[in-house]
This record gives C-alpha cells, sequence and structure tokens, in this order.
C-alpha cells in the first residue's frame, strides 16, 4: 500500500510560490491533492514576495522552501538533481506595470534571462540518454498574461490566435518569455504549456495592485488614485479559479498549447473603485469610524500611465471546450471574499506596506496630481 502510494507521488517545482497567484496555487494544490503530491516552492523573496502567504502550509511534510533565483542555474541544477522533479509550475516574474516603466531592466533578467535558465536546467534534467526526448510524465507550465496580446478596443477578445503585440516593458518581457517556452516545443519538444491569464484578484494580492491598493488606502483614510478617466476596462478573474485553471491545463492541456484564462468579467477601473467603496464602508463594524470617510470624495483621477492598454478581454472558450474549465466564483462574491480577507489579516497588510513600500508609494505618485 505504502509502495503503491509512492510511487504516484509527483513533485511539483513552483516558483514564484511567495507571490499573490503562487502561494493560492500552492494552498489550492495541497488543500486539494494532500499529501499525494509534495511542493517545492523556490522564491527568491523579492518585495513581492512573502512568507507569510504560506502560513497555511507550511508545516506539512510534503511542502518545502528554497530561497533563490530563477537565473541560479547551478542551484537550479542542483536541485534538480537532488528530486525527481515532474512539473514545473512557473510563476515567478517581476509583474507590476508601473515598477517596469521605472526600472524596465530587471524585468528582462527574471521574465526573460529567468525563464530561460529555467527552461534549459529541466530540459538537461528531462531529457533521456538518448539526448532526443524527454521521459515521460514531465511538464513545464509557463504562467504568462493577457497583456502580450496588447490592447483591445472597445469590441472583440483576445483568443489564443491574436498576435502578440505587447506594449509595457513588462508585457513585452512576459511575450519574449512565452516564445521561448514555444521555441522550446518547437525546437526540442520540450513538453510545455502556456496560459494567459488576465488580471486576478484575491488574498495575499501585493496592494501595488489597484484592488489591494484601494482597500489599503480607503482604510487608511488615503486618497484612491485612478488613472486618467478611470475608464480602462480589466477582466477579473478570481484567484482560486486560476488556480484550478493551472491545475487543470498541467493535468489535461495538450502539449505545446497555448490556454487563455479568463470569464468574461469585464469593468471599468471607476466600477472597480466605486464598487470597493461601497462594500468596504458596508462591511466595517457598525462602530467603526472609517464607515463615514469611505466615500466617492475619496477618488481623485491622476495623470495617466504612459502607454495605458485600454481594454483586455479574454475569450476562455478553447479552455472550456478542452479542459473543460469554467470560472466558478462570481465578481460579487469573489469581491466580498476579498475585501473581507484584508479587513481580517490587517497585521498583513500593515506588515507589507511599510518600510520599501511606502518609499515605493510616495515616489510613484508624487508627481501624479
Ligand atoms: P507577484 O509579484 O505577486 O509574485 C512574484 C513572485 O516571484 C514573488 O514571490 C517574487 O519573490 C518571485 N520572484 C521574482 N523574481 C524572482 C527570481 N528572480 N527568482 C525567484 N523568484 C522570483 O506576482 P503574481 O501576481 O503572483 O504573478 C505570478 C505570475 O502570474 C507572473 O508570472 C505574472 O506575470 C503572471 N500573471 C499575473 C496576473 C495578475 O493579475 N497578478 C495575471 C496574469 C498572469
Ligand atoms: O492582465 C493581467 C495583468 O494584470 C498581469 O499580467 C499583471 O501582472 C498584473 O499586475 C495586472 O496588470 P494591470 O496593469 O492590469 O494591473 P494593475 O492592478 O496595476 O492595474 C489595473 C488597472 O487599474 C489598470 O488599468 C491601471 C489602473 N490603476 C492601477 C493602479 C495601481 C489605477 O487606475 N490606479 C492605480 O493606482
Amino acid at each position: 500500500m505504502t509502495l503503491g502510494r509512492l510511487a504516484i507521488i509527483k513533485t511539483y517545482f513552483v516558483t514564484g510560490g511567495a507571490g499573490f497567484i503562487g502561494s493560492n496555487f500552492i494552498g489550492y494544490m495541497l488543500e486539494k491533492y494532500g499529501e499525494e503530491i509534495k511542493i517545492i516552492n523556490y522564491d527568491i523573496l523579492t518585495y513581492a514576495g512573502n512568507l507569510e502567504n504560506l502560513c497555511g502550509v507550511e508545516t506539512c511534510s510534503n511542502y518545502s522552501f528554497i530561497k533563490g533565483d530563477i537565473c541560479d542555474k547551478d542551484l537550479l541544477t542542483t536541485i534538480f538533481k537532488e528530486n525527481e522533479i515532474d512539473y514545473v509550475i512557473h510563476f515567478a516574474a517581476e509583474s507590476h506595470v508601473d515598477r517596469s516603466i521605472i526600472d524596465p531592466e530587471v524585468f528582462v533578467k527574471t521574465n526573460v534571462l529567468g525563464t530561460a535558465s529555467l527552461l534549459n536546467v529541466a530540459k538537461a534534467s528531462w531529457l533521456n540518454e538518448d539526448k532526443e526526448t524527454f521521459k515521460a510524465g514531465k511538464k513545464f507550465v509557463h504562467v504568462s498574461t493577457d497583456e502580450v496580446y496588447g490592447s483591445l478596443g472597445e469590441t472583440g477578445f483576445f483568443t489564443e490566435e491574436t498576435p502578440l503585440d505587447a506594449h509595457s516593458p513588462y508585457s513585452a518581457s512576459k511575450a519574449a518569455s512565452d516564445l521561448l517556452v514555444k521555441a522550446y516545443f518547437d525546437t526540442y519538444k520540450m513538453p510545455i504549456n502556456i496560459t494567459r491569464c488576465s488580471n486576478n484578484y484575491g488574498a495575499f494580492q501585493f496592494p501595488e495592485k489597484l484592488i489591494p491598493l484601494i482597500i489599503n488606502n480607503a482604510l487608511t483614510g488615503k486618497k484612491l488614485p485612478v488613472y486618467g478617466k478611470g475608464l480602462n476596462v480589466r477582466d477579473w478573474l478570481y484567484v482560486k479559479d486560476h488556480a484550478k485553471a493551472i491545475d487543470m491545463v498541467n493535468q489535461k492541456g495538450k502539449l505545446g498549447e497555448v490556454y487563455n484564462i479568463g470569464g468574461h468579467n469585464e469593468k471599468t477601473n471607476i466600477d472597480i473603485v466605486k464598487i470597493i467603496i461601497n462594500k468596504l464602508a458596508a462591511m466595517l463594524p457598525q462602530n467603526d469610524a472609517r464607515r463615514e470617510k469611505i466615500t466617492e470624495d475619496l477618488i481623485t483621477f491622476v495623470t495617466d500611465r504612459k502607454g495605458h492598454d485600454l481594454r483586455y478581454a479574454i475569450d476562455p472558450s478553447k479552455i472550456k471546450k478542452e479542459i473543460g474549465w469554467e470560472p466558478e466564483t462570481m465578481f460579487d462574491e469573489g469581491i466580498e471574499l476579498t475585501i473581507k480577507w484584508y479587513l481580517d489579516n490587517a497585521k498583513w497588510l500593515k506588515n507589507v506596506t511599510t518600510g520599501d513600500y511606502s518609499n515605493y508609494y510616495d515616489q510613484l505618485y508624487k508627481n501624479r496630481g
């Protein structure tokens, strides 16, 4: 019995697992599969990586954390030699568009060169002795973004056939990494999938991103900065639904294929901000003095983001048809769960918003008006 169970245990090498989506993915997987899987979380812990995101799983005997850089081929090679890794789920990246506008180079280093290192190490480890074919049951899932497709006008959707047309340094670096991953399939037949997801929201998202930034600012009595006129549209997906989609792509995705992940949940930024204001004020306890102060008067329209993409919207029909995935969480429910999480985790929010984040915030928003 024991031997039988051991024989089917799969080892997941999750990069960037201390970040927002990676930590939600690890939580989802350990809850779903328990001891049927083993997870190694590999993360360098940038400002966005936080081991507090993993407090619910760190005592699991089948979970381990290694602090390391995806650019560090020597360390990666050692880990792949010491562990029979079945799946690489690659989240690690610099992920924030505004930061990429300020300092593009680290995006190229991490997102492009880091992905190249990881591909090379996985390929070397997964090749059979003939150096031509790959061992059975291996897969590299590259977690990418709808931003690689550029911007939509008022109508239409991104499909997997939409040409890549990235605009920001962030999305250009993700598009470059996507092409590298595809090249490893086209050239070496390395077993890969690429996923391209729309905007995620949920627990553990760093408050530089719109939804947690608005929640945090409203709770701390700050203005709510809306870029331009607030009419840019994003297609929001609850992070747990994304975690499930990645697991399903890993299990069922056809090798070499790209899968878009999204859920027909388009909203303008100004609508998002107003929804948060209304729900947050209503969810605070009756005797909380902030209830009265969280109003639309806090909204301030600030200088637009450079090269700001107008609209993202995913056509998710391929993943539904081929893999059977559909989003399960309606926005109304997901945003309430998210606000509740931030209210219940005030200490987490305080810990991540002091120090470096506070300097970044002052720098980015000081000249925006
Ligand atoms: P995040 O910024 O919250 O987390 C990124 C993680 O990567 C952090 O833990 C960080 O420490 C780690 N990391 C950064 N550089 C590293 C390096 N050199 N070596 C090892 N680890 C490193 O990002 P996120 O929002 O969780 O996004 C995860 C992935 O999903 C990214 O690849 C991103 O492009 C993609 N994505 C994000 C969204 C979204 O809405 N957040 C949507 C679609 C796709
Ligand atoms: O579409 C997927 C992408 O979604 C991911 O690839 C990125 O990693 C992720 O950061 C996210 O990118 P966006 O740029 O869309 O997310 P962000 O939360 O930064 O901004 C969402 C929208 O809100 C965007 O139109 C800019 C606007 N915005 C953002 C901030 C931080 C504001 O109006 N005010 C703000 O203060």
